[in-house]
């Protein structure tokens, strides 16, 4: 999608100079920095950092890392541990494991060093595809929907959490695919863009790439959609997720739960857009997964311009006082009313879910 008219993706690979570049999302919406990838560790910050983030995206760059450590490795017996540092950065996003294993599986006992080392690249480009391909599905699937509620209103007001547009996968967005494809179809429509504390996925990213899209949107405090729903300014939310588990519940970035809860109260549709990598077949009890918890100066600590247009973190807290930051949490199944995934929407339970595995 584009950012300053120019077309991007989040993540690719620079052939000249033989490495992986991303955005780095830290610095966004302020300064546009693209930042190269060389080795394992470069990976692991950008993971930690959360230079890269949302579920697609961390596992596309999980791929790439499992590709550069064989690289400098030159050793596939020695790539298991590199591989477990990877699968340690960030507990919760399924589709790094995914991408993680899917990269290992095309290690032949019977490749020579550079056949799998060519491999590997070319599974890492497959996995980016493949997910452009996916979300461009959930767009279209998701279309319909906001197509039937503008044929009744002439104008779909959605609410979104945190980051689920295209700087949280390769390109197109999960939750956000479905409103770029209604923009592009000329349907009108404006977005409620949760702020998304404690890191501010939704005003510094996905307003962002709302603006560099032309979408109309406004950004709201976290507290504040209950009122926007109680006055009937919300038609649909529709939110990503970082892993549904096969029982149908969903795992998204702290706050969801709470939204998903007021739009029941209010009848209005709680959609999740998914990729299929984004679900975790094996997982039926959502006790089973883990919600990571970061460093609570991510509530603490609050970042800006200052006055000469430089990068800033200041200290909004007392100090002494203490803060804690879980990153997601659990939306039970009876309050999603649908799955969009890039196979088709469904109801989020396991017999829905498992069926669309065999499809
Ligand atoms: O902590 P983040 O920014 O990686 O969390 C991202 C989210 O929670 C997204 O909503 C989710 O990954 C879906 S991304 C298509």
């Amino acid at each position: 999608m584009l950012i300053n008219n120019k077309s991007y993706r989040t993540i690719w690979f620079d052939k000249k100079k033989e490495e992986v570049k991303i955005i780095d999302q830290t610095k966004l919406p302020f300064y546009l920095e693209i930042v190269s990838l060389n080795n394992l560790d470069d990976v692991i910050n950008a993971i930690n950092l959360m230079q890269v983030r949302g579920a697609p995206l961390i596992g596309a760059t999980a791929a790439y890392g499992v590709y550069l450590a064989y690289r400098n490795l030159k050793d596939k017996n020695k790539i298991i541990d590199q591989v477990n540092k990877i699968k340690n950065t960030r507990p919760t996003a399924i589709n790094l494991f995914w991408a993680v294993d899917s990269m290992l599986s095309v290690i032949k006992d019977n490749l020579s060093f550079s056949e799998i080392e060519k491999s590997l690249l070319d599974q890492a480009n497959k996995i980016c595809e493949d997910d452009i391909n996916r979300c461009k599905k959930i767009g279209e699937f998701g279309f319909k929907i906001i197509e039937s509620l503008h044929n009744k209103k002439g104008k779909v007001n959605i609410l979104t959490h945190c980051n689920a547009g295209w700087l949280a996968t390769i390109d197109w967005g999960t939750a956000t695919a479905p409103i770029y494809f209604a923009k592009k179809n000329n349907l009108n429509v404006h977005v409620w863009v949760d702020e998304t504390r404690p890191r501010n996925q939704g005003a510094s990213l996905t307003s962002y790439e709302l603006n560099n899209e032309n979408i109309a949107n406004t950004i709201i405090a976290d507290n504040t959609a209950g009122i926007l729903m109680q006055r009937g300014e919300i038609d649909i939310c529709i939110v990503g997720a970082d892993r549904v588990i096969v029982s149908g519940d969903v795992i998204n970035k702290i706050g969801t739960f709470l939204k998903a809860i007021a739009a029941k109260e209010f009848n209005i549709p709680f959609y999740v857009a998914i990729p299929m990598n984004t679900i975790d077949w094996k997982t039926k009890n959502f006790k089973d997964v883990e919600i990571e918890e970061r460093n609570s100066n991510e509530l603490r600590n609050i970042k800006g311009l200052d006055e000469k247009n430089n990068l800033k973190t200041v200290d909004v807290y007392p100090k002494g006082s203490k803060a804690y930051n879980p990153a997601f949490d659990i939306t039970p199944k009876k309050f999603v009313t649908k799955l969009i995934t890039n196979k088709g929407i469904i109801n989020s339970n396991i017999n829905e879910i498992l069926n669309l595995k065999n499809e």
